[in-house]
């Protein structure tokens, strides 16, 4: 029996090399037909000694009959996106920046922006364990069953060259011969096409039957490792090993000493696209030191030392037939165009955004134009001009008067956008507002939906968010599609977003340039309601991040006593409103004012922010007089320096730091 434990370790070994051969790095040595026999003989073994059969066994990858749930899974590492740029001087500004932030000029590494779909594979002592899709970039969906028939992701690594256990990103591609096959063949079936390699990706994914997943023929470029448990400092450095390891890496990428260089690339890109055997929608900049990746750090949502370079959307024309005046939570206005129906980028697009009144009286478009219309970045359309105007045309009077409610439109100085200031009268706007307050990063009311705020506000039983939780059972049961278990939903989780976090309160409620991290800045700054509600321009500017406009508008919401009303009745309904302070270590660093610079050894730039917080101390982006102390790392700038012995702030090193918040 040694020697059938000996055949499969062989077989599963082999033929791991020779998909690898042939999925990675397009070098098969076998021909397929002694590839099929291998993998034949390793199936019988395999049936006929299942105890044998290994983790990595080649014989999954053609999917399995157990048909896929997929269960919701954390991420490890959140699954941050990119910043977009669109133009030159946009990706200069970013150069800028971080020039700024650097006090020197860094080295890009360039990479293809792969259009599909993306996935964080987690692989533990050299064997993969688990493949789950980007989701809402926190929890995504375990689809490991259907990943494992993508060959050219290997089952095992060496695992000398990465550590015990570790995520790695990628993209998951259809490329473009699969994908014209597989339309060809549901034209064939009677089945809608899908309208891109894209789409296409993720409804694979997301099959429910492996073994059809497998047929699809999918491909996987890796981009990215997270925790950085790599013997690199460097990104560049990192995809090599990454490629040493097994993985399927671009061969594209490319080292940049300067800007010019990251244009070239970009320019040869631009044409050569259309060359690739799959698609690309713009181009990856990243910083390659990852130690200047650190003292880059993150925005909540993407890095700061990385940005995408998006190229041209394709452009069509067609026929502008009227355009619709759509009302936003917070009251803008939104003209929207309906075309006639035309076919763009894959998808047949029958309306486009039109912005605002500017837009409209710029680009001078009237009804009956034929127009250029264009995707870009976003999901919608948009018209970007006119080929010619229909003979007797007239230009478009933006409407006066708001459409759903009558109100007459305001205009604010230096917005683009048309209001109607009747907030708390205006359908779309209380259910709007309403909308924003349950949703998931809010107060996460998640038995509750759009058509359910609708039914609720359109039967009476809610005008505004406190009015929620003012429902009873015996009030929804009544309505059309309820039931007992569903009314005893809603109220369940209405009362369990009475404990969210007052800064997720603060971003529920829904003022104008309050967003998430707003609302955590300010929580945090002014604790409660009324500190927040009592603040002064000024106050409130000095927190930081808090510009004029938020500020304005912050003061704005609280003078109206409607408002005024609406929070009372939250806080007397039990929501939360207030910081629950978080167990304080000491008071060590109580009323001062430090700004960290450069990276540490012992600790990373978040454990210290944190330290300076949690012994009572404040922690500022920005240097000024106020400044006390500047806390100085490794690499950092001579300009910040300078700076702080101009203005005399004392500077400590991590250790004065230790000594400073230590018991002794
Ligand atoms: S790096 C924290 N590199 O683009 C850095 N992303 O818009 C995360 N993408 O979610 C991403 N090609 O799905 C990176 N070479 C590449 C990429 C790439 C495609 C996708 C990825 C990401 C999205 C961001």
């Amino acid at each position: 029996m040694e020697s059938v434990k000996f055949r499969i370790e062989q077989l599963t070994r082999e033929l791991n090399q020779h998909n690898y051969n042939y999925y990675v790095l397009s070098e098969p040595v076998i021909t397929d037909f002694e590839f099929d026999k291998m993998l034949e003989e390793l199936v019988k073994l395999e049936t006929e000694y299942p105890q044998y059969k290994l983790g990595d066994s080649p014989t999954q990858r053609v999917g399995s009959d157990i048909s896929n749930k997929f269960e919701t899974v954390e991420h490890q590492y959140q699954m941050l996106s990119l910043g977009n740029t669109y133009n030159e001087q946009e990706l200069r500004d970013f150069h800028n920046r971080i020039i700024k932030e650097l006090e020197t000029e860094p080295e890009y590494v360039c990479e293809l922006k792969f259009d599909g779909a993306s996935i964080s594979v987690t692989y533990e002592n050299g064997k993969f364990v688990r493949a789950v899709t980007r989701g809402d970039g926190t929890r995504g969906d375990n689809v490991t069953e259907n990943i494992i028939t993508i060959r050219s992701i290997p089952l095992s690594i060496d695992p000398k060259l990465v550590s015990d256990k570790f995520e790695i990103r990628g993209e998951i591609i259809m490329p473009h011969s699969v994908f014209d096959e597989l339309n060809q063949i549901r034209e064939r079936n009677g089945e809608s096409p899908f309208a891109n390699p894209r789409n296409a990706t993720s409804g694979s994914i997301k099959m429910i039957d492996s073994r059809e997943v497998a047929k699809r023929n999918l491909d996987c470029y890796f981009y990215y490792m997270m925790g950085r448990n790599l013997p690199a400092d460097n990104h560049f450095e990192s995809l090599n090993i990454l490629k040493k390891a097994g993985f399927k890496v671009s061969e594209h990428s490319k080292l940049c000493n300067n800007l010019d260089q990251v244009f070239d690339y970009i320019h040869y890109w631009d044409k050569e696209r259309h060359n690739l055997p799959y698609d690309i929608d713009g181009i990856v900049i990243k910083v390659n030191s990852f130690k200047m990746q650190e003292i880059l750090d993150f925005t909540a949502k993407t890095p700061r030392w990385a940005i995408a370079y998006k190229f041209k959307a394709e452009q069509v024309t067609t026929k502008l037939i009227s355009i619709d005046y759509q009302v936003g939570r917070t009251g803008a206005i939104t003209p929207v165009a309906n075309l006639e129906p035309v076919q763009l980028a894959g998808t047949i697009v029958k309306r486009a955004s039109l912005h605002n009144a500017d837009q409209i009286a710029i680009l001078d478009i009237r009804i009956g134009d034929t127009v250029f219309v264009e995707k870009g970045g976003e999901i919608i359309p948009k018209i970007v001009g006119i080929v010619q105007h229909q003979q007797g045309s007239t230009p478009t009077q933006f409407i006066d008067n708001c459409p759903e409610c009558g109100a007459k439109l305001i205009r604010l100085e230096g917005e683009a956008k048309h209001f109607c200031p009747n907030s708390n009268n205006c359908p779309p706007q209380i259910k709007g507002k309403i909308e924003h307050f349950i949703s998931r990063k809010a107060m996460n009311i998640d038995s509750m939906g759009e058509e359910t705020v609708a039914q609720f506000y359109e039967n009476k039983l809610i005008n505004n968010v406190a009015d929620l939780y003012k429902l009873s059972k015996d009030m929804i049961i009544p309505l059309e599609r309820m039931a007992e278990k569903s009314a005893e939903n809603i109220i369940n989780s209405i009362e369990n977003s009475k404990s969210v976090s007052f800064d997720r309160v603060l971003f529920a409620l829904g003022i104008r340039y309050v967003g998430e991290t707003v609302a955590k800045k300010l929580a945090y700054a002014f604790k409660n309601i009324e500190k927040l509600s009592n603040a002064t321009k000024d106050e409130l500017i000095a927190v930081d991040e808090i510009g004029e406009r938020i500020a304005e508008s912050i003061i704005d919401y609280f003078a109206d006593t409607n408002n005024i009303r609406i929070i009372a009745n939250l806080m007397n309904a039990g929501v939360n409103f207030e910081i629950v302070e978080e167990q304080k270590l000491s008071e060590k660093l109580k009323n001062l004012s430090i700004i960290i610079s450069g990276t540490f050894s012992k600790h990373s730039r978040d454990e210290i922010k944190d330290l300076i917080e949690k012994h009572g101390g404040k922690n500022v982006s920005s240097i000024s007089k106020n400044t006390d102390f500047l806390l100085a790392g490794d690499n950092i700038g001579p300009s910040k320096l300078e700076k702080a012995n101009k203005l005399g702030i004392k500077i400590i090193s991590e250790e004065d730091f230790e000594n400073m918040i230590s018991n002794f």
